[in-house]
């Protein structure tokens, strides 16, 4: 895990590929986070086992030991965000048991606000992860008690939602309960960023609400009805007239500002006809497991702190590179002191 490899040695085994000029950047930006954010939505018990490879349909294979880790895209997003120095609030549900336990005491232990987190009478949630020694995953959720957070419970935290400066959502609780949050966030002025993950058909309303959308290709496909042209690796502005048309469609759905992201080619910026690629960190991956929570997360405290969001989005992409050199979601992602001893 991270906390047990520091940063200096990922430099010194080559993992990280950060020249002294981006360190001393990253640093800086890191520096100024200092915002509010609040992220509604989920909390999940990863458990998560390590195989050689992910198995195909009706196959059995063997893996390593059981883990049970803390996950949920929002509570990962709350824990970068907390990591990072940012004053984070989590709203969400988790049941009255061992995993409730761990997902709030873990949250409380990164000194994020966990007293908007409910303990009700279902089982937590938790998603069924295998990773393969690539680093990639495959992921089933059961919601649990994600499922149970309603339009009201949003309500009896409003003051929250509208004490922050940025609100994170994603797909993973009930869709009444996102457009309220989104409604609420509103009308206070409160940014609202929302990632279309795990993917489903969203309501319009929803998407005007919508300040920041984050989306990687498959998720931008889905919501603009059209895929992306061909990718050039080397030079992702060559997509410029595909990037032209996915803008076009998503400012008929009400979105201004939308950020891609690429994976291992990092993002892609679409900000009011303003175009900015984001350049990856390429890294050595051991698990890209909650890797798009940790930019997200990222991005959302550096917006919540005054950071642009090009600075926004070039730190987010050296949190979550970082993210994917460790294990599980929130246990890989690196903390601001870390991070100020960067190079
Ligand atoms: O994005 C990764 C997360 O997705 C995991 O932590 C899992 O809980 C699912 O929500």
């Amino acid at each position: 895990m991270l906390d047990k490899f520091p940063l200096s040695e990922h430099k010194k085994a080559g993992i990280l590929n950060l020249n002294d000029s981006h360190a001393t950047r990253i640093k800086n930006l890191a520096s100024r986070i200092d915002g509010k954010v609040v992220v509604v939505g989920s909390l999940n018990a990863d458990l998560t086992v390590v195989a050689e490879r992910l198995p195909n349909p009706g196959e059995t294979v063997h893996g390593g030991a059981l883990q049970i880790l803390p996950g949920g895209k929002s509570s990962n997003q709350a824990a970068t965000c907390a990591k990072l120095g940012a004053r984070t609030t989590m709203i969400g549900a988790v049941g009255k048991d061992g995993n409730g336990d761990l997902l709030v005491s873990s949250l409380d232990a990164l000194g994020a606000d966990t007293s908007h987190i409910r303990q009700l009478d279902v089982p937590t949630g938790t998603a069924m992860i295998t990773v393969d020694e690539a680093g990639e995953n495959t992921i089933v959720i059961s919601p649990g008690a994600n499922g149970e957070v309603t339009k009201q419970t949003v309500r009896d935290s409003a003051d929250a939602i509208k004490d922050a400066a940025v609100l994170g959502l994603c797909l993973e609780i009930p869709m009444d309960a996102i457009i309220e949050s989104a409604r609420i966030a509103h009308d206070a002025g409160t940014t609202v960023v929302l990632n279309l993950s795990p993917y489903g058909d969203v309501p319009d309303e929803l998407l005007q609400l919508t300040d920041i959308l984050i989306v990687n290709e498959h998720e931008l496909a889905g919501v603009t009805g059209k895929a992306l042209g061909p990718v050039d690796k080397d030079d992702p502005v060559d997509k410029d007239d595909s990037w032209r048309q996915a803008e076009d469609r998503l400012r008929e759905l009400g979105i201004s500002t939308t950020v891609v992201t690429l994976g291992g080619e990092g993002a892609y910026l679409l900000d009011r006809g303003k175009h900015t690629p984001v350049a990856p960190l390429p890294v050595e991956v051991v698990d890209t497991t909650g890797c798009g929570d940790s930019f997200m997360g990222t991005l959302m405290a550096a917006l919540a702190s005054d950071l642009t969001l090009e600075e926004g989005a070039e730190l987010a992409s050296v949190v979550s590179a970082i993210a994917a050199t460790a294990q599980g979601a929130q246990s890989s992602y690196i903390d601001r002191e870390s991070l100020l001893k960067l190079g």
